[in-house]
C-alpha cells in the first residue's frame, strides 16, 4: 500500500503541534493505541525535526509526515529525518516539483481552481483544502470537484468530531486532518489516555474504509 492509499485508509490525519521534541513519541503510541497510524508533525514549532526522527526510529509502525512545510529548506529537512509524506498549507511549485522527483508523497494546499491546476501539472491529484471551514468547506469542494472529478481533497481547519462523519461521507475527500485528536493542551497535560480516547471514537465512525 502506497503512502497515499494508507493517509485513505487511516481516514484521519492528526495534525501534531509539539513543543518539546520528548512528547513525541508518547503521542505516536497514544494514537497507535487508538488505532490511528498516521500522524502530521508540523513545523509550527522548532521541535518538529527532532519529533519526527524520534517517531521514525521508535515508531517504525507510524506513518510519520511533515506539516507546515513553508518552504524548500524545510521540506529537505523533514525528508532527512525521515518524514514519509509533506504537507504544505499552499502551493510552493519549486517544493511539489523536490518531492515529485524523489517519489517523496507531498499534499500542497489547494482552495481554487488555479492552484488545483497547478498540482495537477505535476501529477499530484491529492491536495490539501485549508482552512477548510473558511474557503467554503464540503459545498466548495463539492463545487471543485465538477471540473475536477479526478482530484482528492484532504480538509484541515475547523474538522472535529462533530463534523468528522459528515466530510468522510463523501467520495472526493481522501482524509481528513485536524488537531483535536492530539491537542496540544492534551500532550502539555500529558492526557494520554484522552488522545487514545479520541483516536478510538474517531476510529469507529470511518473503521469500514
Ligand atoms: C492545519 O495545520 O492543518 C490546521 O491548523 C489544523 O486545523 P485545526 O487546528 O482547526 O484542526
Amino acid at each position: 500500500m502506497n503512502i497515499m492509499e494508507r493517509l485513505h485508509r487511516a481516514g484521519v490525519i492528526p495534525v501534531v503541534v509539539l513543543e518539546n521534541a520528548k512528547d513525541a513519541v508518547p503521542a505516536a503510541k497514544a494514537l497507535l493505541d487508538g488505532g490511528v497510524d498516521v500522524m502530521e508533525i508540523t513545523f509550527r514549532t522548532a521541535a518538529a525535526p527532532d519529533a519526527i526522527r524520534a517517531v521514525a526510529e521508535s515508531c517504525p509502525v507510524m506513518l510519520v509526515g511533515a506539516g507546515t512545510v513553508l518552504n524548500l529548506d524545510q521540506c529537505r529537512q523533514a525528508a532527512e529525518q525521515g518524514a514519509k509524506f509533506i504537507v504544505s498549507p499552499g502551493f510552493d511549485d519549486e517544493m511539489a516539483a523536490w518531492c515529485r522527483e524523489r517519489g517523496m508523497a507531498v499534499i500542497p494546499g489547494c482552495v481554487s481552481p488555479s492552484e488545483i491546476m497547478a498540482a495537477k501539472k505535476l501529477g499530484l491529484n491529492v491536495v490539501k483544502f485549508f482552512p477548510a471551514d473558511v474557503y467554503g468547506g464540503l459545498k466548495a469542494m463539492k463545487a471543485l470537484s465538477g471540473p475536477f472529478g479526478d482530484v482528492r481533497f484532504i480538509p484541515t481547519g475547523g474538522v472535529n468530531g462533530e463534523n468528522v462523519a459528515e466530510y468522510l461521507s463523501v467520495p472526493f475527500i481522501h482524509a481528513v486532518g485536524g488537531s483535536w485528536l492530539c491537542s496540544k493542551d492534551d500532550i502539555a497535560a500529558g492526557n494520554f489516555n484522552r488522545i487514545t480516547a479520541l483516536c478510538r471514537e474517531v476510529r469507529s465512525l470511518i473503521s469500514d474504509r
